[in-house]
């Protein structure tokens, strides 16, 4: 692997109007938890769940952002964002999911639109970042086609009170990481454990995905609308090479990639066999026409990227998976999180999604990208991995890939889902006992890099 200059001024320079974000989400930010008549979300039964979050901690305060956005606006001004990537939390806005509006969730959205506007920051709000009103749990959540109806629903909602300022729409994040860590293994709310019995919450999801995006361009005519999709390159380790290791390479692929870009991009779904799925119709899950709503045309793809996936065939077939997650041979350097760090896998990512999708690829944002290191060190690691990344970008664009804008993950350390506040991926430290906000060496780095950028 080539190495990057972390010297930000001598990164490549990006297109002029290329966009420069950070993102967060609600539940790990906001906290606020029973305030202004915020309804439960999953996220709240399933912290108080023993043995599902590390050391027992919860989204309850947070980083206390709904009390304190003015100062992380400031901070935002200050690093020179062009746009800030936020979530909606929904069962702020409709406490049981849907009828009763709750018009002060609406109007603390409003405020913070407000004062991103008035610090020249583009708000992209998402609509749903896992944090489902419980009483949509209740009747099954994302198994039950009616939650894709609510779903738009609270999508019109939203848009109709913030859509004259807000141009740019998020409508899911990562509705492979929901259906797989929420419904299929239950490390994430609402913590079920279905295996391949929670294939239903992505079409459903999707189906969400697409009457959202009918509501929103009916509310707001020239609304930009995309979805944020986490998105893996598979490998092959280089001592599994076989046949069938390149058959459970595809099959996660299928499962990971495809089953929710497809759909979104090219109105089909993929080839589903090796999950004993020939059916067309699911069983009955996927209805006439649904693939219509959901391949109406995007504004964008937003690509969440972390790090490339390694896979095996499996070791025991009638474990019921058609592959098996393995580790790379190389020692590549590790975050907090023990991730890798492989800043090419997002060059071969958006290579990758150019030659697969081609035509029916819309511009893409990465939506979300960024590390977790240790707290109290030099932050070297995480300027790093910002600057090889960002790099890894420019390559794309430079081979034709149509790449708009970067959204870091994440502005400041926040709830890190079942990993607590122990992973640390802020550009800006927390101290969660004082709330006190002291920007990171990264900070610096990245309000360089924009400002280099635009010079
Ligand atoms: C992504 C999530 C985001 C954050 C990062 C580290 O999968 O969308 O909320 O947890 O991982």
């Amino acid at each position: 692997m080539r190495s990057t200059s972390v010297d930000a001024a001598r990164l490549p320079r990006l297109p002029s109007e290329f966009l420069w974000g950070a993102s967060t989400a609600a539940y790990q930010i906001e906290g606020a938890a029973d305030e202004d008549g915020r309804g439960t979300s999953i996220w709240d039964s399933f912290t108080r769940r023993p043995g599902t979050v590390r050391d027992g901690h919860t989204g309850d305060v947070a980083c206390d952002h709904y009390h304190r956005f003015d100062e992380d606006v400031s901070l935002m001004r200050r690093l020179g964002l062009d746009a800030y990537r936020f979530s909606i939390s929904w069962p702020r806005i409709l406490p049981s999911g849907a009828g009763k509006v709750e018009p002060r969730g609406l109007d603390f959205y409003d405020r913070l639109v407000d004062a991103l506007l008035d610090a020249g920051i583009e708000p992209t709000p998402t609509l749903f970042h896992w944090d489902l009103p419980q009483a949509l749990e209740d009747e099954g959540g994302w198994l039950n086609r009616a939650t894709a109806d609510r779903f738009a629903a609270y999508a019109a909602v939203a848009a109709e009170r913030l859509g004259d300022r807000v141009k740019r729409w998020i409508t899911l994040n990562e509705p492979f990481v929901h259906m797989s860590l929420g419904y299929s293994l239950g490390v994430h709310a609402p913590g079920r454990t279905l295996m391949l019995g929670a294939l239903p919450v992505a079409h459903h999801q999707l189906l969400g995905h697409g009457l959202a995006t009918a509501a929103l361009r009916a509310a707001v005519p020239d609304a930009r609308v995309l979805i944020a999709n986490n998105c893996t390159p598979v490998r092959l380790r280089s001592d599994a090479r076989s046949d069938e290791d390149s058959a459970a390479a595809t099959a996660y692929d299928a499962l990971h990639n495809r089953l929710f870009n497809d759909p979104i991009l090219l109105g089909s779904y993929p080839d589903l066999s090796h999950y004993d799925m020939t059916d067309p119709s699911w069983g009955g899950v996927v209805r006439e026409g649904d693939l219509d709503t959901i391949s109406a045309p995007l504004d964008g793809l937003g690509v969440n990227y972390y790090n490339p996936t390694w896979v095996t065939a499996p070791t025991d077939p009638a474990a019921g998976l058609p592959f098996d997650l393995t580790e790379p041979q190389e020692p590549y350097q590790r975050t907090t999180c023990d991730w890798p760090v492989v800043p090419d896998g997002l060059t071969e990512l958006l290579t990758g999604l150019k030659s697969r999708y081609g035509k029916a690829l819309p511009p893409v944002w990465i939506t979300e990208n960024g590390c977790a290191q240790p707290i109290g060190s030099h932050d070297q690691a995480r300027i790093e991995y910002l600057a090889g990344h960002i790099d890894a970008v420019a390559r794309a664009v430079a081979r034709g890939v149509d790449v708009r804008g970067y959204f870091t993950w994440s502005l400041l350390d926040n709830f890190e889902w079942a990993e607590g506040y122990h992973q640390r991926f802020g550009l800006v430290e927390v101290d969660f006992a004082t709330q006190l906000r002291t920007p990171r060496a990264s900070f610096e780095w990245y309000r360089s890099l924009i400002a280099h950028q635009r010079s």
